[in-house]
């Protein structure tokens, strides 16, 4: 299993949202975030030698897929949250070990 955090622009969460239940995956946490990347939040080119960090907020998006989906998924997010402007975020991919539904006990892949 990969976890994806997708941490991107706020009106792009729709489009998120679309394309996980697509791939007929409905289990993600979304959490409202505040962050920067190269830029450090500025956004306008007079600003670029500013070195504080401006907060600029953003949306996390957590989620959890099966090995074999994630790379469609990764793709598809890539191809359709980009505005090729700064700012529009990363996709942070690692390893899932395991999975713990409380209700039943049930373990592992079958979960998700
Ligand atoms: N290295 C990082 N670690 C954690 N979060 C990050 C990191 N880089 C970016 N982010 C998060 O992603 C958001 C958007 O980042 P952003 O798209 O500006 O990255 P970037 O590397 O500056 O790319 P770009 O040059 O396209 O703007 C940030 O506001 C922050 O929340
Ligand atoms: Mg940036």
């Amino acid at each position: 299993m990969k976890k994806l955090e997708i941490i991107t622009r706020p009106e792009k969460l729709d489009v998120v949202k679309k394309i996980l239940a697509k791939n007929e995956y409905s289990g993600m946490t979304v959490t409202a975030a505040m962050g920067c990347g190269h830029q450090r939040g500025n956004i306008k080119d007079f600003e670029q030698l500013n070195l504080d960090m401006n907060l600029l907020p953003k949306i996390h998006i957590m989620t959890v897929v099966w090995d074999e989906d994630a790379e469609e998924i990764i793709c598809e997010l890539q191809q359709q949250l980009t505005t090729g402007n700064v700012g529009d975020g990363k996709i942070f991919v690692s390893a899932i070990d395991d999975v713990v539904r409380i209700r039943t006990g049930e373990r592992g892949e079958k979960t998700l």
